[in-house]
């Protein structure tokens, strides 16, 4: 079957392989479309992502489909069902995965990362990762569950009420969901800051959002019970930190560089008692998000602004292609 493999670092290559053979509580799946995101970006050269991959490795873990077939043991799933799959593997073992906190797992296995993912026709995952997708879910919707999921996690956890106002910074595809996965969970009021003046626009008028601040020339009130950090840059860490009010809690989602550092007035988090939350990765958040598409809360369709062909990904990868705002790839012919 045709699959696109990373043969080392920055070398993509379109391969005919054999399909992975199918142990008892995996299914084979026929790929729908596989998302590609910053993660891809890293994995492709040479930087790990929550692990790290080993070439050669088919790369794709934002991944939707219909299943082939099922191993012996698997009990929940069968042929023809339309799933999405959450790449993240725990073992279920260590100290973390006794812990109920598996997305901190020490022997994190993960599809498109450790072992073959999307970009391939047909790929396997263990049963315990295969979530069935509503009937009135698009699979190219579906193949953004993943991103979508760690979103969820970060949200959960944070305490939310209806009364608090939160703020997005980041106008990103993360940070536009953000803005509606707030609302969902019932926030009252969500503002969002960025840079590009189209997407706040179109934040809005579509997408319920109040206020927006472009963040590199408007002053952004301290006036936030919650604040999202979704860019990763130490210039929007700092607004974050100063966006808040006494009592806020901050989500710190935008992923840095390794060595990156911000500075922070220490004083502001005693005396605001602020909470500064990490997030990672997205355990156990599938079925609210599938839940969420289906439900008509969470419109995904309009973000995805690129959909390409196996062959496009390496364009992709190296910002030949531009404008950006989410890719998925169209591996298969099921929609
Ligand atoms: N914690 C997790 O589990 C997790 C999961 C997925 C993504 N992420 C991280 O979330 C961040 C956002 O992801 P994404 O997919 O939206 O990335 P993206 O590349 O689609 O978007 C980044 C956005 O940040 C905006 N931006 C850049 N500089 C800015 C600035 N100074 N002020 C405001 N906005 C600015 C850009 O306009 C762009 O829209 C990344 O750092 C990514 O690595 C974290
Ligand atoms: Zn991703
Ligand atoms: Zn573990």
């Amino acid at each position: 079957m045709k699959a696109l493999v990373l043969e080392g670092v920055e070398k993509l290559e379109i391969e005919d392989i054999k399909a992975q053979d199918l142990k008892p509580n995996e299914v084979l799946i026929n790929t729908a479309y596989a998302g590609i995101c910053g993660t891809d970006h890293a994995l492709y050269a040479g930087l790990p992502g929550s692990a790290d991959a080993v070439p050669p490795i088919v790369l794709g873990h934002e991944n939707s489909g219909v299943v082939a077939e099922v191993g012996s043991e698997v009990t929940d799933l069968k042929p023809g069902d339309r799933v999405s799959v959450d790449p993240n593997i725990y073992c279920g073992q260590c100290e973390y995965c006794l812990t109920d906190r598996p997305e901190l797992c020490n022997n994190l296995s993960a599809v498109g990362v450790t072992r073959n993912g999307g970009l391939e026709q047909q790929f396997t995952a263990p049963a315990s990762v295969v979530y069935q997708v509503p009937d009135n879910v698009s699979l190219k919707a579906a193949a953004t569950v993943e991103p979508i999921s760690c979103a969820v996690h970060g949200i959960k956890l944070l305490k939310l009420t209806p009364y608090q106002k939160a703020l997005v910074i980041g106008d990103g595809f993360m940070g536009q969901l953000f803005a509606q996965i707030l609302q969902a969970y019932g926030v009252h009021q969500v503002d969002l800051a960025g840079r590009n003046e189209a997407k706040l626009a179109n934040n809005k008028e579509n997408f319920g959002v109040t206020n927006t601040f472009n963040t590199e020339t408007d002053k952004i009130p301290a006036d936030y019970d919650v604040v999202i950090e979704a860019v990763g840059l130490p210039q929007t860490q700092e607004q974050a930190i100063e966006a808040t009010k006494k009592g806020a809690q901050v989500l710190m989602f935008g992923v840095g560089k390794p060595t990156q550092k911000f500075s922070m007035n220490t004083y502001e988090v005693f005396q605001k008692q602020l909470t500064i939350q990490g997030s990672f990765i997205n355990p156990y958040s599938f079925k609210d998000s599938l839940a969420m598409l289906s439900s008509g809360k969470l419109n995904v369709e309009d973000l995805i602004s690129h959909v390409l062909t196996l062959e496009e990904v390496e364009d992709f990868l190296t910002g030949k292609i531009t404008n950006v705002s989410k890719a998925v790839v169209k591996v298969g012919d099921q929609d």
